[in-house]
């Protein structure tokens, strides 16, 4: 079929087939930040933003994006950076395969919710994974995070 879709502000048709994940559709068109990890939807390193909201690529059939604006990290360079260097500054970033995901989730949090709590926090990160660091200083990264971009209005 053919998949007529936005990646990062791009038109494109793709020829796919049923059966394709988003997954492997972007990674075969270039889009190489998109991360294969468990392939079960258990990791959060291929997560996407399709039309806004976090989804997992490897559980998501291509076809579902159809007419739909798909995002990846490289779309966000400033956000990204600036989330990096909270991350650095808690001690929270460490061999990076996660990052990608993990941030594009953080992003995507920013934009919907408004002074979040620790626990919303939390359980909106729960299906993003991370092997090396422990969560509280991702946690603390977050919040800098956030109480940076409340504080310059973006
Ligand atoms: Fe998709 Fe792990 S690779 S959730």
């Amino acid at each position: 079929m053919l998949l007529t879709t936005t990646i990062n502000g791009r038109k494109k048709e793709l020829l796919i087939r049923d059966n394709d994940y988003l997954l492997d559709v972007l990674r075969k068109e270039g889009y190489l930040s998109v991360k294969r990890g468990c392939d079960t939807g258990a990791c959060g390193l291929c997560t996407i933003l399709l039309n806004g909201s976090p989804i997992l690529s490897c559980s998501t059939l291509a076809a579902r994006a159809q007419g739909k604006e798909i995002f990846t990290i490289e779309n966000f360079p400033t956000e990204a950076k600036k989330f990096a260097s909270f991350m650095a500054n808690e001690g929270a970033e460490q061999c990076g395969f996660c990052s990608p995901g993990f941030t594009l989730t953080v992003i995507a949090m920013s934009k919907e919710l408004e002074n979040p709590t620790d626990n919303e926090i939390m359980h909106y990160l729960n299906g993003n994974l991370c092997r090396c660091s422990g969560y509280m200083s991702q946690l603390r990264a977050i919040k800098n995070f956030l109480e940076a971009i409340k504080n310059e209005g973006c």
